[in-house]
């Protein structure tokens, strides 16, 4: 019998397994660690290669319409230039004067404390009929939160009331430290320091930057690049001319990016170097850019479920017409519910053609294609799927993080932790198990099951300790299956294991043919 129980702090619990079972350690440990950057360890390596291998063959290998590509991480730096990147890429970052620390401004959220003559009127009708300096006590800061208005609220009921000061308390109105006016910046204090030291927000440009070859001037300046998709935008021509590829078609590729975040946080969410999936789908000009764009949100929600994600966790945002780019028709995020609240998970941006565009512009290359049907050349317009490979890797642990209070037959109690995750992207399939080590037979046929699955499938022998155990160890890093080799096995006819399935704990007896049958069915 088993029951399901919440960890008190998901995050936390995530974290702690992650490192204990091997799947993510902090980058340079040893030393310290380096903020935003981490390491994945042998579970944790196989678990990303599934998610990328799986996302590959589902949108590269099984489709006919897109090719994969592999472009240089260092690229020359026109290409930054001309993708907007050396102007536009940035963050605006406030400093601490006193504590050194630093903010993302947007994230960043600050409230005026006023009162008023009731806490359930508007604050601007109250305002009108108050002094409004006589009824302002000051101003309180905090990081963004999944709910920084209560956070606020708080401390502004923590405030020291003085004596002057007029009526109730107003709800707070939570604003970000983009939108303070310049006196206001002198007056919100340094979440550090409690007191006003904060500067105002200035733009940070978020590439890393390097030097090319033995000098290190300006004339070689280059950057890590911060994200994949300009490769495909740049190779646009190369492939065309040689992948036969027909509008409508995409090129798609895999592969590190680099982003020197002001704030990297919640573990690999927003890290500094990070592995991104982009596909750029290019479609004829006259072509509906609208219903390639639900085509492509659609499918990238049908893939998260596919690898195990639940749809109670996926959501869609849509981004506000009056905050996209002038070239943008339109871009819709995939929300997941993380521990720490509802956040970007895959962007799916209609970019028109300004990519191309640019880049022709840039270079005196023309990226333009002759259209048969209309004997006119155009440059064709992009829909871009693009997400983070770390933040699936996040979003996968987060929502297959189960503990459970389970009761054996003696009536003991003990909380079993176990990662349901699809036997798509499980970093070992299935593991093989031996009842006792001593006994040469048991051994010699678990040996032997053991060889021949591990031709095809990722698989673990373990003979060490009392078998419960081991499938507890199992469960922690999300084995869906073990065998075990017992008596019955050598003893009776049929050659059959016991089949213990991983989330509903139940056994039963199986042939290898079947098991093979069913690893063939379930890890595609
Ligand atoms: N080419 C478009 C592009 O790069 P983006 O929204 O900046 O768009 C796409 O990034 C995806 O990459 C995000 O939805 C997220 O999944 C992932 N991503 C972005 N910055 C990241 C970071 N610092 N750490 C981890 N993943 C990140």
């Amino acid at each position: 019998m088993s029951t399901q129980t919440e960890p008190a702090n998901l995050m936390e619990a995530i974290v702690s397994l992650a490192k204990r079972r091997g799947f993510v350690f902090q980058s340079s440990e040893i030393y310290g660690g380096l903020n935003g950057f981490f390491d994945y360890g042998p579970m944790g390596v196989e678990l990303k290669k599934n998610l990328r291998d799986c996302w590959w063959n589902d949108m590269v290998r099984r489709r006919d319409d897109i090719v994969g590509i592999e472009t240089s991480i260092i690229m020359h730096p026109k290409v930054w230039e001309a993708s907007g990147h050396v102007a536009g890429f940035s963050d605006p970052l406030v400093d601490c004067k006193v504590s050194k620390t630093r903010y993302r401004a947007d994230q960043l959220f600050w409230a005026k404390v006023e009162f008023g003559t009731n806490t359930t009127s508007a604050p601007d009708a109250v305002a009108a009929h108050l002094n409004a300096n006589d009824n302002v006590l000051g101003y309180v800061s905090a990081l963004e939160d999944e709910n920084i208005t209560a956070t606020l609220q708080s401390a502004a009921e923590g405030m020291k009331r003085k004596k002057h000061v007029q009526g109730i308390l107003l709800p707070v109105q939570p604003r970000d430290f983009t939108e303070a006016t310049a006196d206001e910046v002198t007056q919100i204090p340094s979440p550090a320091t409690g007191n006003p030291d904060l500067t105002p927000p200035r733009a940070f440009n978020m590439m890393f930057q390097t030097n090319v070859g033995a000098m290190t001037d300006a004339s070689s300046v280059a950057y890590l690049r911060p994200e994949t998709a300009q490769g495909m935008f740049v190779d646009f021509k190369n492939v065309v001319d040689t992948g036969r590829v027909k509008l409508p078609f995409g090129i798609a590729q895999t592969g590190k990016s680099f982003r020197n975040e002001i704030t990297p946080r919640n573990f690999i969410f927003r890290s500094r170097e990070f592995e991104q999936m982009e596909m750029e789908f290019f479609i004829h000009e006259d072509d509906d850019w609208a219903k390639w764009h639900r085509y492509w949100i659609n499918w990238c929600k049908d893939w998260l479920l596919s690898i195990g994600l639940p749809a109670s966790h996926i959501s869609e945002y849509d981004h506000l017409k009056e905050k996209l780019a002038f070239y943008s028709k339109g871009t819709t995020d995939i929300m997941f519910k993380f521990p720490f609240g509802v956040q970007e998970l895959w962007g799916i941006a209609a970019r028109g053609n300004y990519d191309l565009t640019q880049h022709a512009n840039a270079s005196g290359k023309s990226q333009e294609i002759f259209d048969e049907a209309t004997k006119k050349k155009f440059v064709p317009h992009v829909i871009e799927p693009a997400v983070g490979l770390d933040r699936i890797f996040l979003a996968v642990l987060a929502s297959c993080y189960a503990e459970e209070q389970v009761t054996d037959e003696k009536g003991n109690t003990e909380t079993r932790t176990v990662l349901r995750l699809s036997p798509r992207i499980a970093p070992v399939k299935v593991a093989v198990l031996p009842l006792l080590k001593n006994k040469e037979q048991l051994v010699a046929r678990a040996q032997a099951l053991y060889t021949k699955l591990k031709r095809k499938y990722p698989c673990f022998y373990d003979d060490s300790g009392a078998v419960g155990r081991r499938y507890r160890r199992q469960d922690e890093i999300g084995t869906p299956w073990c065998v075990t080799i017992d008596f019955d096995t050598i003893e009776k006819e049929g050659d059959t294991f016991t089949l213990r399935e991983r989330d509903s704990m139940t056994q039963k007896r199986i042939t290898e043919t079947e098991l093979f049958a069913l690893l063939e069915e379930q890890v595609y």
